[in-house]
C-alpha cells in the first residue's frame, strides 16, 4: 500500500509519498516567507494554491510513481490556519473522488510524534515527546489509546516567541536560528521572567519582558543569549517532571525548534539523568512535511475505515489528545 499525504497547516506546503513499511518515496515541499511582518493566513493559503501542482508534480518525479499507483490519500486536517488547512483538504478530496481511493484526515501533532518514531524505530509506549515549533509547544506521552497532554504553553509557542522577538529586534525570519547563532556571541545573563504554572509554561510575558531590555539598550547577543537560556530552561524542567512522572525510556524532541543546539544539549542532560534515552529527529522530518502526513495516514488505515466526504472538514484548534489512537499497544 502506498499513500500520499499533504500538508498545509501554516507556511509549508508539502507532498509527501510513503510505502506501507515505512520506506520515504518522496518528500517535496515549498515554503511561504512572508514579505514582512508575520505570516498572513490569507496569504499563505495563496501561496499553496498557487505552488500545490508543482510539489505534487515534484513529488510523483521523486518517486518515480505515476498517480494510478497511489492507494490512500492523507491531509492534515488539524489544528493550523483554516484557509491554509482547506487548500489541503480540498486537494485531498479532489484526488480521492478522482482516483477512487480512501482519504483519512491526520492530526499533524501526531504526525510529527509518528515520524520520529518511525526514523528511529522507537516502540509507541517508551516514548515522551517534546515537540517545538512555531505553532506549538507540547509535551506528550501515549497512555491508554491516546497522546496524553503532559505539559503545554499556555499562551504563544516557543517558535513564536523566538520569532517576534527576532522581528522586534530588526532580524529576518525566521528568528530561531539567527537568536542561536547570537547567543553564541552572549556574554552577560540579563533577568528575564521565568514562568511556569504546574506542568504548563507561559512565554507572553517573557516576550514582551525581552523586547523592553532590548530597546533599554542591552546587547543583542545577551538577550538572545538570556532568552534562550529562560526559554530553554522553562521547557527543560516541564519535560524533566513529565519523564520523573512516566519514567518513559525514550525522549524525543522534534518541530522547527529542535534544531537549536543549546536547546537539544539540555533535553539531553536530562534524559541521560534518567536513564532514558534520547532522540532527535533531522530538519527534514522534524519540521513540516508530506512524509509524516502520509506515514500517519498508513498507521489510521490499518485499523480505521476511510472519511466519508462529511467528515474531511478541517479542524483548526484540533488537539492532540481528541484523537484515538488506533495502533497503540
Ligand atoms: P507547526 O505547524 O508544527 O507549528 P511551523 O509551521 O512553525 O510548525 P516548523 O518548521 O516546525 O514550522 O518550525 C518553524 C520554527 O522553528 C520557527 O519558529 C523557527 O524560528 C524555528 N527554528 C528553526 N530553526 C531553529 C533554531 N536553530 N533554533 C531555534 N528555533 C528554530
Ligand atoms: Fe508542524
Amino acid at each position: 500500500m502506498i499513500c500520499l499525504g499533504i500538508e498545509s497547516t501554516a507556511h509549508t506546503f508539502g507532498v509527501g509519498i510513503v510505502a506501507q513499511d515505512g520506506t520515504i518515496l518522496a518528500n517535496q515541499k515549498m515554503v511561504f516567507v512572508p514579505p514582512k511582518g508575520g505570516i498572513h493566513p490569507r496569504e499563505a493559503a495563496e501561496h499553496h494554491e498557487k505552488n500545490a501542482q508543482t510539489v505534487f508534480q515534484q513529488a510523483l518525479e521523486e518517486a518515480r510513481l505515476k498517480i494510478q499507483k497511489i492507494d490512500i490519500i492523507a491531509f492534515s486536517q488539524g489544528p493550523g490556519l483554516g484557509p491554509c488547512l482547506r487548500i489541503g483538504a480540498v486537494i485531498s478530496r479532489y484526488l480521492s473522488q478522482k482516483l477512487k481511493i480512501p482519504i483519512f484526515g491526520v492530526n499533524h501533532c501526531i504526525a510529527h510524534v509518528e515520524i520520529g518514531r518511525l526514523f528511529h524505530n522507537l516502540k509507541i509506549s517508551d516514548l515522551l515527546t517534546l515537540y517545538v515549533s512555531g505553532g506549538n509547544t507540547l509535551i506528550c506521552a501515549f497512555d491508554q489509546g491516546r497522546y496524553r497532554v503532559f505539559g503545554e504553553t499556555l499562551d504563544i509557542s516557543i517558535g513564536n516567541l523566538l520569532d517576534v522577538f527576532a522581528r522586534e529586534a530588526g532580524l529576518p525570519h525566521p528568528g530561531g536560528p539567527k537568536i542561536e547563532k547570537l547567543a553564541q556571541a552572549g556574554q552577560k545573563f540579563i533577568e528575564l521572567p521565568y514562568i511556569v504554572k504546574g506542568m504548563d509554561l507561559s512565554y507572553s510575558g517573557l516576550l514582551t519582558a525581552s523586547i523592553n531590555k532590548f530597546k533599554e539598550g542591552n546587547k543583542l547577543e545577551d538577550m538572545c543569549f538570556s532568552l534562550q537560556e529562560i526559554a530553554f530552561s522553562m521547557l527543560t524542567e516541564v519535560t524533566e517532571r513529565a519523564l520523573a512522572h512516566t519514567e518513559k525510556k525514550c525522549v524525543l524532541l522534534t518541530g522547527g525548534v529542535a534544531a537549536n543546539k543549546r536547546l537539544e544539549a539540555m533535553i539531553r542532560i536530562i534524559a541521560e539523568e534518567h536513564d532514558a534515552q534520547f532522540y532527535n529527529v533531522p530538519p527534514a522530518l522534524a519540521g513540516d512535511n508530506g512524509a509524516m502526513i502520509a506515514w500517519t495516514g498508513l498507521l489510521h488505515a490499518k485499523n480505521e475505515n476511510s472519511l466519508s466526504m462529511d467528515e474531511t472538514r478541517v479542524k483548526p484548534n484540533w488537539r492532540i489528545d481528541e484523537v484515538k489512537v488506533t495502533w497503540g499497544a
